[in-house]
């Protein structure tokens, strides 16, 4: 993406020539100053802006030098010498990358911009695992904040979770906190799931992962019920899912996998429609780039937190340098450590 800032015209133009089939042109104007205000700081400031894949399409095909899903953004966030580090996502993915980057000022676009699976688990809720199952590994999600990372032994991703599942030499694994990821992750790995918060424990001789109560707020809402009715509307369609969704979900549709790996099928793939369940901006953000196919999405079911990201907030972070994010130091070597073992799995 542009480092060199060009004119608010031509910044328009490029806005126009991307978005005007998802944008009205009112909108595209007034964005256009923003976008080009946010790029001429940017690059005053010697400041990075990485974005999510779930960004809005006038924020997300405009302002970030990186965009990405959670794992490529940590191993931008870890390599980078600029200063600051905008990050266009939620709170959990800005304290990583304070976490793998502390010597940089990290600015997130928003006050709080939570998640509702990293608010579903504590450090005190590990700790009590952990006493229950000496021993046993943790593997934590990215998305739990910097506290629960640092109770863990290693983090994952949507994008590498059942390659961390393997690289662990133990029969039971604790995995957190999302229960469908840990559900369709244990189907991939030939585990069994149990729920200790339903009174289930492992049984000897059983190769076990020991998942939490947590949910993605926007996955969880999506149906088989949603797939068969669009798939009796479009019977050529391609549904693609990521895996926070439930394991009947994931397994009525055609793929599933991280927000890049679903935006990368898209544009591989041959087939005349898809129906993307995830966060319905990245299905506009597809569109904007594959004009030529035919993408259906739901847009009913939205992220309230990742939508707390917005170009004003973007240019006021740059300009006040505001929310700055800090880790506490002990807390911090601690999650480091959780999340390079996480960044060393091939
Ligand atoms: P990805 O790592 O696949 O981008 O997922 C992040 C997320 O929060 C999905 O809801
Ligand atoms: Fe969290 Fe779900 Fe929003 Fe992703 S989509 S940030 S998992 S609430």
């Amino acid at each position: 993406m542009a480092i060199d800032a060009p004119s608010v015209n031509e910044t328009y133009r490029q806005m126009q020539a991307k978005l005007s089939k998802l944008v009205p042109d009112v909108e595209l104007r007034i964005k256009a100053e923003l976008v080009y205000e946010i790029n001429r700081r940017k690059k005053e400031r010697g400041a990075i802006i990485l974005g999510h894949n779930y960004m809005e399409p006038a924020l997300y095909h405009t302002v970030p030098d990186v965009v990405g899903d959670s794992l490529e953004l940590s191993r931008r966030a870890a390599a980078t010498d600029c200063d600051p580090i905008i990050f266009c996502g939620v709170r959990f993915m800005a304290e990583t990358a304070k976490i793998l980057n502390p010597t940089k000022t990290v600015l997130l676009p928003a006050k709080v911009a939570g998640c509702s699976l990293a608010a579903s688990l504590t450090a005190q809720d590990v700790r009590g695992l952990k006493a229950k199952f000496p021993g046993v590994p943790v593997v934590s999600y990215i998305n739990t904040y910097a506290d629960v990372k640092a109770e863990s032994d290693i983090i994952c991703t949507s994008g590498n979770a059942v390659r961390v599942v393997q690289s662990l030499k133990s029969d039971t694994i604790i995995f957190l906190p999302d229960k469908y990821l840990a559900s369709n992750v244990a189907k991939e790995t030939g585990k069994k799931i149990i729920f200790p918060q339903r009174g289930e424990s492992p049984q000897p001789g059983d190769s076990t992962m020991v998942g939490w109560n947590g949910v993605c707020e926007v996955h969880e809402q999506f149906t088989v019920e949603d797939i068969s009715n669009i798939r009796k509307q479009f019977p050529e369609v391609v549904v693609v899912t990521h895996p926070e969704c439930s394991p009947e979900v994931v397994a009525a549709s055609d793929f599933s996998a991280s927000t890049s790996r679903m935006v990368s099928f898209v544009k591989e793939s041959k087939a005349p429609h898809f129906l993307i369940l995830t966060e319905c901006s990245m299905a506009d953000n597809i569109i904007a780039e594959n004009p030529d196919k035919d993408v259906l999405r739901l847009c009913s079911v939205r992220c309230p937190h990742m939508n707390e990201i917005t170009l004003e907030d973007t240019l006021n972070a740059l300009v006040n340098n505001e929310q700055v994010i800090d880790v506490p130091e002990e807390i911090r070597s601690r999650a480091k450590r959780s999340l390079d073992a996480m960044l060393a799995v091939p």
